[in-house]
Parts: C-alpha cells; sequence; structure tokens
C-alpha cells in the first residue's frame, strides 16, 4: 500500500428498501468522475460507496414483502444496487454494507468510546419523526394539510415517538462547529449550503437521541443491547469504518485509516447536508479525530418541480434512459446539464437535444471525419507531427480551465470548457477543408499537418473526457491507435495532456464506430 495520503471520496450509503434511480445515479457518477479525474491527475485514490440497510425504512419494506429485512438488503444489494454501478462503468474501490460484521463491529467500539468519554448519557425522547427521512424533525420543520402535519420531503404524515434512548451531547459542538466553518470555509460547499449550516447552528442544537428501543433491526447498543443505534449514526460511521476506524495503527486497517483519513469529500445531495455538515462531524471531534475536509451538497433532479423520489413514484431508473442513450451519455448529460450544488429537472427533449448536437455531431462526427480521412488520405497512418500555434494554446488553456474547475468540483465548467476545445477543432477542420486539400497531390503536406492537428486535438479530447465519458473515449483512444504507441488512456496524466505533438506518427488509425449513433425516434 501507498504512504501518499489519498484523495478520499465517498458518496452517500443509499437506502435499500428499493432499487435506485436516477437521483441516486447523479451521486455517485459524479463521485466517479471526479475521483477518476483525480487518478489522472495522478494521485493515489479511494473511492467507496455502500448501502445504508438498517432502520425503520428498510424494516417495514422487508416486512411489506413477508421477507426478513436481512433477506432483502441481501437481494437488493446484489439484484439491483451492484450490477446498477456496474452497468454505468462506476469504479468504486469498496462497497460497504451496514450489515456487515466489519462495520457493526467498529460502530459499537465507536459508540463505546463515545459512552465511555461522557458524550452519551441516557434520556427520554418525544417528538415527531419520519421514516422516510430517518429523522428526528423539529415541529417547524413540519407542513400542514388537512390538520395532519406531514414531513415537507416525503409529504407524508410524521409518527410520534415517545422512548427511553441514549443521548449524544450534540449541544456541546456547536461553538467548534462555527468555528470550524468559519477558519475553512471550503469545508462545506456550495457557499448557500455553507450558510444554511451556519444559520442552522446559530439557532441553537439540541442533543441527539441516537438509539431505539422500538424495533430491533439495527446495531445493538453495546452496553444496553434492548436498544438499536439509530441508524443516521450507525450510518455515517461507515466513512471511516470502510476505511479500519479505530484499528492498531500497525494492523492494515490502521494503515488504511492512516492514508485516507479525513475524507477529501463527502457528496451528499442537499437533503441530508445536515446530518454530513453538523452531527457527523460532531462526532468525529467528540472522538478526536480529524473532520472531513470538504462536505459538497448538491442539488435536486427534479420532476415536476419536486424532489424525484420513488415513494412518489416519480423515480426514473437509470436504465430507461441508458437503454435510450447508452451509459456515456446519461453520465455526460446530468453533470453537463445542471450545475453542481443546484437543483435540475430532467427532460427527454433537452437531453436528445444535447446528445445530438454535443455529442453526435460536436464530438462523434469529429472522430469518425477524423478517422475516415487518416484511412483515406494517409492509408490508415498518423502522419508526421506538425503543430498549429492556436490549437496548442487553445488546448493549453482548456487543460488549466478545466482542471480548476473539475477539482472544485464545477464540472459544468470543466466539462463546457472542454467542449468549447472540442467545437474549436472542429472549426479548424471546416476551414481548412482537407477534403479540398486532398484532390490536388501538391498539397498533400498542409493535407497532413490538417490531419495530425485534427488527431493529436482528438488525443487531447479522448483524455480530458475520459472520466465523464471512459467507455467512448477508450473506444477513439484505441482507433486512434493511441493504446499501443502511448499506453492505456487511464495512464494518461492530464498535467501532461497540454504537450502538444505525443501522437507518434506511424499510429495506426482504425475507422471508429460511430461513438453516438442517431437516436432511435420511434421508441
Ligand atoms: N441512507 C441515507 C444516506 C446515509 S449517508 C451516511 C439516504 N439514503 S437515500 O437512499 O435516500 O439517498 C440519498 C442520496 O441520494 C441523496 O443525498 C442524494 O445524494 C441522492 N438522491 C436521492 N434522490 C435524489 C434526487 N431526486 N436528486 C438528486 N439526488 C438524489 O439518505
Amino acid at each position: 500500500m501507498s504512504t501518499d495520503k489519498a484523495f478520499y471520496l465517498t458518496t452517500p450509503i443509499y437506502y435499500v428498501n428499493d432499487a435506485p434511480h436516477i437521483g441516486h445515479a447523479y451521486t455517485t457518477v459524479a463521485g466517479d468522475v471526479l475521483t477518476r479525474w483525480h487518478r489522472q491527475r495522478g494521485e493515489e485514490v479511494w473511492f467507496l460507496t455502500g448501502t445504508d440497510e438498517h432502520g425503520q425504512k428498510v424494516m417495514r419494506t422487508a416486512n411489506l414483502n413477508k421477507v426478513s429485512p436481512q433477506d432483502w438488503v441481501d437481494r437488493l444489494v446484489e439484484n439491483a444496487w451492484k450490477p446498477n454501478w456496474k452497468s454505468l462503468n462506476i469504479a468504486n474501490d469498496d462497497f460497504i454494507r451496514t450489515t456487515e460484521p466489519r462495520h457493526t463491529e467498529r460502530v459499537q467500539k465507536f459508540l463505546q468510546s463515545l459512552k465511555d468519554s461522557g458524550h452519551i448519557y441516557a434520556g427520554k425522547y418525544e417528538g415527531p419523526y419520519c421514516v422516510g427521512c430517518e429523522e428526528f424533525k423539529l415541529p417547524g420543520d413540519l407542513i400542514e394539510a388537512n390538520g395532519e402535519k406531514l414531513c415537507p420531503i416525503h409529504s407524508k404524515p410524521i409518527e410520534l415517538v415517545n422512548e427511553n434512548n441514549w443521548f449524544f451531547r450534540l449541544s456541546a459542538f456547536v461553538e467548534p462547529l462555527l468555528k470550524h466553518y468559519k477558519d475553512n470555509p471550503d469545508a462545506c460547499q456550495p457557499e448557500s449550503a455553507r450558510n444554511e449550516v451556519v444559520s442552522f447552528l446559530e439557532g441553537g442544537v439540541s442533543d441527539l437521541s441516537i438509539s431505539r428501543s422500538t424495533f430491533d433491526w439495527g446495531i445493538p447498543v453495546p452496553w444496553d443491547t434492548d436498544q438499536v443505534v439509530y441508524v443516521w449514526f450507525d450510518a455515517l460511521l461507515n466513512y471511516a469504518t470502510a476505511v479500519g476506524l479505530g484499528d492498531d495503527p500497525k494492523s492494515p486497517g490502521g494503515a488504511k485509516f492512516t492514508q485516507t483519513w479525513p475524507a477529501d469529500v463527502h457528496l451528499v445531495g442537499k437533503d441530508i447536508l445536515r446530518f454530513h455538515a453538523v452531527i457527523w462531524p460532531a462526532m468525529l471531534m467528540a472522538a478526536g479525530l480529524a473532520v472531513p475536509k470538504k462536505v459538497f451538497a448538491h442539488g435536486w433532479l427534479l420532476v415536476g418541480g419536486e424532489k424525484m423520489s420513488k415513494s412518489k413514484l416519480t423515480g426514473i431508473a437509470p436504465s430507461d434512459i441508458t437503454d435510450h442513450f447508452g451509459v456515456d451519455a446519461f453520465r455526460y448529460y446530468f453533470l453537463r446539464a445542471i450545475p453542481f450544488g443546484t437543483d435540475g429537472s430532467f427532460s427527454w427533449e433537452d437531453m436528445s437535444a444535447r446528445y445530438t448536437s454535443e455529442l453526435a455531431n460536436d464530438f462523434g462526427n469529429l472522430a469518425s471525419r477524423l478517422t475516415a480521412m487518416v484511412e483515406k488520405y494517409c492509408d490508415g497512418v498518423i502522419p508526421a507531427v506538425a503543430k498549429d500555434a492556436s490549437l496548442e494554446s487553445a488546448l493549453g488553456a482548456t487543460v488549466s480551465k478545466a482542471d480548476s474547475a473539475m477539482c472544485a468540483l464545477d464540472f459544468q465548467g470543466g466539462i463546457n470548457s472542454i467542449m468549447e476545445f472540442c467545437k474549436r477543432v472542429n472549426g479548424y477542420v471546416t476551414e481548412n477543408e482537407p477534403w479540398k486539400l486532398a484532390k490536388d497531390s501538391a498539397n498533400q503536406l498542409q493535407l497532413e499537418q490538417v490531419l495530425y492537428n485534427t488527431a493529436e486535438s482528438l488525443r487531447a479530447l479522448a483524455v480530458l473526457l475520459n472520466p465523464v465519458m471512459p467507455g467512448t473515449c477508450e473506444i477513439l483512444w484505441e482507433s486512434l491507435g493511441a493504446n499501443v504507441t502511448m499506453g492505456p488512456i487511464s495512464k494518461q496524466k492530464v498535467s501532461d495532456v497540454s504537450r502538444w505533438g505525443q501522437l507518434p506518427a506511424g499510429s495506426n488509425v482504425t475507422k471508429t464506430a460511430v461513438l453516438f449513433p442517431r437516436l432511435d425516434v420511434s421508441e
């Protein structure tokens, strides 16, 4: 194992009460793109995702389906969640399930240590609870309809909880948290999310009930086994249990923890911001551990103006979209179309329009035109290295813009700058009209220069777009012959992309398969 600190990124662990929808995929794809980008920057990376399997929400779904909670979650994880990430080409390094012993054992150890150090005490909880959110609500959080109190996220009635529970002294961490966000503005992003967290903290925070006694689908509280750990307290710990929380520093788990902790980015939807930016860092502070460097809250995918969700029957399965547009267009579209951090609506029309103009026309056609012309005019072999000063400087500017945008999680800005370069290359081909140059053999040198510059630009585009569309870029890479002459695409470094003239003369080019086929409008 390398001793360098890894860039450690997590997604939320998803409830397995149902199969994934495109809202879940939005977060995980963003995480995958960002970690692939950091890998191509030459960094050590650790990318974690997983499933949140305890709590009433999952237990009740299992009961409704007349199977045990364990059977239910096993079935869903294996048949729905893991295959879904595989089909979206997600390259996570680990997948944690909260029912695994590596998690449950470390959670119990952590809880016991907080109890021993006086951060946990016995108390009584009385108040509203939303099983959809698995959250204790404040009366001010609720909306009222027909005389009933509803959760504003799920539009469903809340339940009243009245139990003797164990409490975590969350209120003791208000001041340290405020100081943390004041000193480290980057620790909660975007700015609107940080403002929300700061004003929430300034409003005062009560201690948190961290156990439940009226059902048993959870991790037993080690010193009071009639109670199970509150599902969020259990779930948040996954980020640390998965990398060896509490293990002897000399053991493999301890070494992993040193290599990864603190996490660099916790990616979350804005619905679960407070858990991650208030409760989670307070738990870590209580244990004397470093807090995450950044919690980034993205917006919601909306349907009819509301958060898309399975429980409201507005969930769209990723396969509904990938069957029509392909996996890479799916990965591209949401990050390209919606500023990360802002809500956005999904529309088939907008997706079709971008697919056709940006992917099929700007990118796909450029690749197929170039490979077809190299076959036709240069016997399928990349001609001598040439240079175009204006393309070269445009590429240099693109790489630095894209790199800073991607590292700041501005996926839209990063992708836009790469696609602007793609447009620029198309303009270069149109201006130079290689098909006209080919009509007179006196122009052969000029023709070859135009084709080299175009191929070299495509070499750069393939590398820059690889984190977003790995399947397509691999095909392009192979058709440029670059896998033979330059090695695997995933090993190409962002910092090296703008060095002009890397695609060697003599690489064997093969005509690309159509990268983005025409959409079948009959569907
Ligand atoms: N299990 C908790 C998270 C625990 S993390 C320690 C949970 N799970 S969830 O299945 O409800 O998934 C929540 C995450 O899925 C959101 O934070 C968000 O990342 C993603 N999304 C779910 N629906 C979404 C939209 N409609 N739009 C965008 N993202 C959405 O909460």
